[in-house]
């Protein structure tokens, strides 16, 4: 069959990439891709993510069997919606069910009804009041802004002065919705679930995040710095009472409510003293979890996608390896940085997965934050990390910066 990917970033080509090992595909075409993934698929660069037109058009014309969307935010603007009209099946949740992800308010609201596991929370719409309840709340507190902010509208605010400064940044104007959250403490995990109305399947390998811009989890939160899978101080009790507490309580609670997911839920969950609680959910795999995740996988993710279609067993193979992924992002990331220097020095074998690259008379560019994941595999953590850092030091680039302490927090625990 044919499929379609949409999305242009790591997470993309890491999928184009696992697609083309199913041997139920004859076709892949990515819109609108990356230079970097020419070898795994037909990419279309000349064809907008936000032009849903003529996406479902080319998807009609072209007799694609199923669309896989990465990004978030075709899936908030309602281009499942559209694909499905005109009878094309779609891996991505529709704009209704997709607001899990795209406000914040919404999945607290869910969350709080059906008694799952998460922060205590305040919605405010007013700069003014927001002003008057930082004079009496607890710090730290967690100012998130309520619509898509690529992993950068979350301030942790740790004394009074950090909270008006951040109020100052998410109130743009007198009245704008931030939902005030009590800081959790502990650690975090992201667990990848299947989902399909009320049918959920949780990932049986989960995979670790580094959010924060630089090493020991200092600087400012990006869309992630580097990802490692599996996470072995997180035993399967704990990805057990994940899927009981919270992946099956809200895919019923969605339905409940109305909604139809059908796609991957992300679940970012903090481990508490009182047990595994919520951070955000996500409407479809993680980057970069999912490239390291679908470089572990070793059984088909076609498959699992008919799988869950039809509501049958998913049936994860793993490789025995772990594997650990490091970004490498444009200096400056997540403020301000150049684009167009020059990155070599990579492969496109299945070791990098590039988000930010464009290529330019033969030579490769930087065209965005996220710039490419170097990526090592071992027969355990440590093992992978040296290969990994090795993977880093075969590419050439003074514009790029990255964290050395990428799965430190398992090797520390070896
Ligand atoms: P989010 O976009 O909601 O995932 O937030 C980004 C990052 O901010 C998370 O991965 C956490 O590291 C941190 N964070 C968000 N909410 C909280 C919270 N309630 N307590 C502690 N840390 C948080
Ligand atoms: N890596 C975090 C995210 O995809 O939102």
């Amino acid at each position: 069959m044919k499929v379609l990917v949409i999305g242009a970033g790591g997470r993309e080509h890491a999928i184009a990439y696992k697609l083309k090992q199913s041997p139920l595909i004859n076709e892949i075409h990515v819109i609108p891709g990356n230079d970097a993934m020419i070898n795994v698929a037909t990419v279309h660069t000349d064809i907008k993510e936000t032009n849903h037109d003529k996406i479902v058009a080319f998807a009609k014309a072209h007799d694609i069997a199923w669309v896989i969307i990465g990004p978030e935010q075709p899936l908030t603007e309602g281009l499942t919606d559209k694909l499905q009209t005109e009878n094309i099946n779609v891996f991505g949740p529709n704009k209704a069910a997709a607001q899990i992800e795209g406000s914040k308010l919404f999945a607290k609201q869910l969350m709080e009804k059906y008694d799952i596991p998460t922060a205590a929370y305040k919605e405010i719409n007013s700069k003014t009041e927001a002003l008057d309840y930082i004079q009496t709340c607890d710090f730290p507190v967690v100012l998130k802004k309520d619509g898509l902010a690529a992993g950068k509208g979350v301030i942790i605010a740790n004394n009074f002065e950090e909270a008006q400064d951040g109020i100052e940044i998410l109130y743009p104007e007198e009245n704008s919705t931030v939902v005030f959250e009590q800081f959790l403490e502990g650690e975090e995990f992201s667990l990848m679930t299947f989902v399909n109305g009320d049918y959920a399947v949780p990932f049986d390998c989960i995979a670790q995040d580094h959010k924060r811009a630089f090493d020991y989890d200092l600087g400012p939160n990006t869309g992630g710095m580097g990802a490692y899978c599996p996470v072995p101080h997180i035993d399967e009790a704990m990805i057990e009472r994940t899927n009981r507490d919270i992946a099956q309580p809200i895919a019923k609670a969605m339905v409940n409510e109305g909604y139809s997911f059908f796609g991957v839920l992300y679940i970012g969950a903090i481990i508490t003293k009182d047990g595994p609680k919520v951070i955000e959910f996500n409407a479809r795999f993680g980057d970069p979890e999912a490239q390291v995740l679908l470089t572990r996988m070793e059984s088909d993710l076609m498959q699992h996608i008919l799988d869950l279609e039809a509501k049958q067993p998913i049936q994860f193979k793993w490789k025995k390896n772990a594997v650990v992924g490091v970004m490498l992002a444009s200096k400056g990331y997540p403020g301000a940085y150049n684009k167009g220097a020059e990155v070599s020095g990579f492969t496109l074998d299945g070791q990098y997965f590039v988000s930010g690259l464009n290529k330019i008379d033969g030579r490769y560019v930087t065209s965005g934050g996220r710039v490419i994941l170097a990526l090592g595999e071992g027969s355990d953590i440590r093992e992978a990390k040296v290969n990994a850092y090795e993977a880093v030091k075969q590419m050439n680039s003074d514009a790029l910066f990255y964290r050395n302490d990428i799965s430190d927090k398992a090797i520390q625990k070896l």
